[in-house]
C-alpha cells in the first residue's frame, strides 16, 4: 500500500527499488538538466537513432520578433525507422501494437514489430503510388485501428507530414483542415463503430470534399465492409492498392526540424491552429517521457485509452511507445460500451502494466458503481495516469481505491498539444504526488509563475497566476502552420521571452504546481479543447441566429459544459424546436463535442457602452453564481442581466 502521510502519497520501497528514477536521480537529472541543456540533450538525444548525428543541441530564442526553436538541427533522422526497424533485431516477434475492437466478442489482434515493419512498407509505398512526395500533407480521418498507427508511421516513412482529423468531427471542420494545410490525400475508412453504433465516415469525407480545394485524392480503410460509393479517379481502396506493392520501403532521411506532424487545436480566437511538430526533438522526448513519467520497462504492456485524433494519442499511443520498443494497445471502442466495466475488463484481458486516461472517463465511470471495476483482477497495473484537466478529489480517491487498489501510483500529466509532451508530472519513483497537483517539472522543464497584469515573475515559492515556461524543450511546438506570426502572438506577446500557456496555476509550499484552469477564452470539455469563437461562429452562421456568446460552466462528468447564450434574428420566436435545430446544427458544423449543454435564448447580451460583450457576468450567471456579479455599472443596458438570470439554464 502507497505510504499515505502530510497530504502526501509516497511510493513503496519496491516501487522505488525497481523505477528508472527515484528521487536523487530525478533532483540530480533536473539539476543538469536546467544548468546544462546542452549536456543533457545531447545526452539523451542518443536514446533514438540518428542517421547522421547532430553536433548542435539547442539553437533556440524566445525573443520578440524572432522566436526560433531549432533542436539537434544538424542532424538527420528517420521517425518510422525509429518506431520500427531499430526494433527488428531485437525483438521483431514482440507485440507492438494490441488492438482491442469496439465488440467485446470480436477477436483482439496482436501485431508484431515484424508485421508492423511490413504493413507500414506497404502504407508508405501505396502513398508514393499516389504521388505523394517528401513535405507533403496527408490527412487521417480515420477510426481507432491499427490503420491509423500504419497511416501515420507510413507518412514519417516517406517524409510526408500527417494531419489526424479527429473521427468525431464533422464533414464542414474536416473540408476545412484539408483546406487549411493544402493536404494531397485524405485517409479515412467505411465505416467506424464505437459504443455498438457505426459513424457512416466515408459519407462524411464525401460530404467534405464538396468543399475540399484542389485535386484531392482519397484513399479508404475497409473497416466494416459496410456498402460505401466508390468516386472513380479519385477514391481508392487501400487493400486494393497495397495487392500492387512491395513490403520494403527506405526510409527518407528527414531533417531533425523538418515537420513530422501538423495538428489543428483549438484557441481563444478565430479558426484552429494547425500546430507543427518537427521530427528529432519531438522524438527524443515523446520517448523519454512515455519511459519515465510511466516508468515504462521492456515487456510491459501499456494502455492510453486517448484517441489518435488528440496530441496524447500521438505522443503515447504511438510515437513514445513505439520508439521505446513497447508493447501499446489501441481500443476501438468507449468506456461504456458494452457495460461501464469496459476498461478493466481490457485491463484484466490484455494484463495491462501502465494506464492513462482523462478524470471525465473516470468521473463518468465512478458514477455507474464500484460493482464494474471490482470485478476484475487488476493486479498487473503498476502505474496509473491522468491527462487533460485537473483531477477532483473524489474520482482521484475511486481511482487510487477502486483501480489501483491503494498500491499504485497515479502521475497527473500536464501539458499540450502545443508542448508536445508532459511537462509538468510526478514520476512514479521519485516524486511523492498529492491528489489534484501535477507536482513537479519534467526534466530541462522550467515553470515559472507571473502576475498576470504586470507580467513579472513571481519568485517567492508560494504563488499564484498564470503559467509560463521560460526556456525551450526539444517537443515544443515550432511554429502555426503558415502563419509564423500567430505563432508569436499567441504564445510569446502577452509575456515577453516567456512561452504563455494560457493555464492559471499556483505553486505551494512544497513548489507542487496545481493547474487552476484556462485563463483565456478555451473551455476544456470532457478533457478536449474548445475555443467558445468557435462554437460562436457556428451558432451566428445559423439565419436565425442574429449573435451569440458561449462560455464554460462547472459540469459533473465533463468537467466544463458549453452554455451558449443566443439572441434571434427580428422576428423569429425562440422555442424548444429552434433550440434542437441548434444544438443539431453545431454537431454538425463542428462535431458532436462542441454541442452545448445549454442554450439559453436572450433578447440581449450584457455589453459595454463600448459594445464589448462581458462575458465575465455571462460566466457567473452560467455559474449559477449571479449573487456575485460584480460590477454592472458600465453596462450599456444593465436590464439585459435581470432577464438573463431570470432565464438562466442551470439552476443546480
Ligand atoms: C488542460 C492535452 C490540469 C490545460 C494533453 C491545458 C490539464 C489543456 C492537464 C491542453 C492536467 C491538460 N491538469 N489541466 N494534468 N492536462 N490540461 O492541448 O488547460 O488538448 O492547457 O492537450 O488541457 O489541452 P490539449
Amino acid at each position: 500500500m502507497l505510504d499515505h502521510r502530510d497530504g502526501m502519497y509516497f511510493p513503496t520501497e519496491d516501487i522505488v527499488r525497481h523505477a528508472h528514477a527515484d528521487r536523487a536521480k530525478y533532483d540530480a537529472m533536473y539539476k543538469q538538466s536546467i544548468e546544462d541543456p546542452e549536456g543533457f540533450w545531447g545526452e539523451h538525444g542518443k536514446r533514438i537513432d540518428w542517421i547522421k548525428p547532430y553536433t548542435k543541441v539547442k539553437n533556440t530564442s524566445f525573443a520578440p520578433g524572432n522566436i526560433d526553436i531549432r533542436w539537434y538541427e544538424d542532424g538527420t533522422l528517420n521517425v518510422a525507422a525509429n518506431c520500427v526497424d531499430r526494433h527488428l533485431a531485437t525483438r521483431g516477434d514482440q507485440t507492438a501494437i494490441i488492438w482491442e475492437p469496439d465488440d467485446p466478442n470480436a477477436e483482439a489482434q496482436h501485431i508484431s514489430y515484424n508485421q508492423l515493419a511490413s504493413h507500414v512498407g506497404k502504407f508508405a509505398n501505396v502513398l508514393k503510388d499516389m504521388g505523394v512526395e517528401k513535405g507533403d500533407r496527408v490527412v487521417i480521418y480515420l477510426p481507432m485501428i491499427p490503420q491509423a498507427a500504419f497511416a501515420m508511421l507510413a507518412c514519417a516513412r516517406i517524409g510526408a507530414i500527417h494531419s489526424i482529423v479527429f473521427a468525431g468531427f464533422s464533414p464542414d471542420a474536416l473540408a476545412a483542415r484539408v483546406n487549411q494545410c493544402g493536404a494531397k490525400v485524405v485517409i479515412t475508412a467505411d465505416e467506424a463503430p464505437r459504443g455498438g453504433r457505426n459513424t457512416p465516415l466515408k459519407t462524411n469525407a464525401d460530404k467534405a470534399f464538396g468543399k475540399v480545394e484542389g485535386d484531392v485524392k482519397m484513399l479508404v480503410v475497409k473497416r466494416t465492409g459496410g456498402d460505401v460509393p466508390m468516386e472513380a479517379g479519385r477514391d481508392h481502396w487501400l487493400h486494393e492498392m497495397e495487392a500492387g506493392v512491395e513490403d520494403a520501403c527506405p526510409p527518407e532521411e528527414m531533417g531533425a526540424e523538418d515537420p513530422l506532424f501538423i495538428l489543428y487545436t483549438s484557441g481563444s480566437t478565430g479558426q484552429p491552429k494547425g500546430v507543427v511538430h518537427t521530427s528529432g526533438g519531438y522524438l527524443v522526448y515523446a520517448s523519454m517521457t512515455h519511459q519515465y513519467v510511466f516508468d515504462y520497462h521492456d515487456g510491459d504492456i501499456f494502455w492510453c485509452t486517448a484517441d489518435v485524433g488528440w496530441v496524447t494519442g500521438h505522443s503515447y499511443i504511438v510515437y513514445g511507445p513505439l520508439a521505446n520498443g513497447a508493447t501499446t494497445i489501441m481500443f476501438e471502442g468507449v468506456p461504456t460500451y458494452p457495460d461501464a466495466g469496459r476498461f478493466w475488463e481490457v485491463c484484466d484481458k490484455h494484463k495491462v502494466n501502465q494506464f492513462y486516461t482523462a478524470p471525465t472517463a473516470i468521473r463518468a465511470l465512478m458514477g455507474k458503481g464500484p460493482e464494474f471495476v471490482d470485478k476484475y483482477d487488476l493486479s498487473s497495473l503498476k502505474v496509473l495516469g491522468t491527462v487533460g484537466e485537473p483531477i477532483n478529489p473524489e474520482a482521484w480517491d475511486w481511482y487510487h481505491k477502486h483501480v489501483g487498489h491503494q498500491n499504485v501510483p497515479i502521475v497527473d500529466t500536464w501539458w499540450q498539444t502545443e508542448t508536445g509532451g508532459h511537462l509538468l508530472t510526478s514520476l512514479p519513483g521519485a516524486i511523492p504526488t498529492k491528489p489534484g497537483s501535477a507536482t513537479l517539472p519534467f526534466f530541462g522543464v522550467q515553470p515559472v509563475i507571473l502576475e498576470p497584469q504586470t507580467g513579472e515573475e513571481i519568485t517567492t515559492t508560494e504563488a499564484e497566476g498564470v503559467l509560463c515556461i521560460k526556456d525551450s524543450w526539444p517537443a515544443q511546438m515550432r511554429t502555426v502552420w503558415g502563419d509564423h506570426e500567430r505563432f508569436e502572438k499567441t504564445y510569446f506577446a502577452d509575456y515577453k521571452n516567456y512561452y504563455f500557456s494560457g493555464d492559471g496555476c499556483r505553486r505551494d509550499a512544497d513548489g507542487y504546481y496545481w493547474i487552476t484552469g484556462r485563463v483565456d477564452d478555451v473551455i476544456n470539455v470532457s478533457g478536449h479543447r474548445m475555443g467558445t469563437a468557435e462554437v460562436e461562429s457556428a451558432l451566428v452562421a445559423h439565419e436565425a441566429v442574429a449573435e451569440a456568446a458561449v462560455v464554460g460552466y462547472p459540469h459533473k462528468i465533463k468537467g466544463q459544459g458549453i452554455y451558449a447564450y443566443v439572441t434571434l434574428m427580428g422576428g423569429v420566436e425562440p422555442s424548444d424546436e429552434l433550440r434542437k435545430e441548434l444544438e443539431t446544427w453545431v454537431r454538425s458544423e463542428i462535431g458532436p463535442i462542441a454541442k452545448p449543454d445549454l442554450l439559453q435564448f436572450a433578447p440581449g447580451l450584457p455589453k459595454t457602452r463600448s459594445g464589448k460583450i462581458m462575458r465575465r457576468i455571462l460566466r457567473k450567471i452560467a455559474e449559477n453564481d449571479y449573487g456575485a456579479l460584480g460590477d454592472t455599472s458600465t453596462l450599456a443596458e444593465p436590464e439585459v442581466v435581470d432577464d438573463l438570470i431570470e432565464n438562466r439554464m442551470n439552476r443546480g
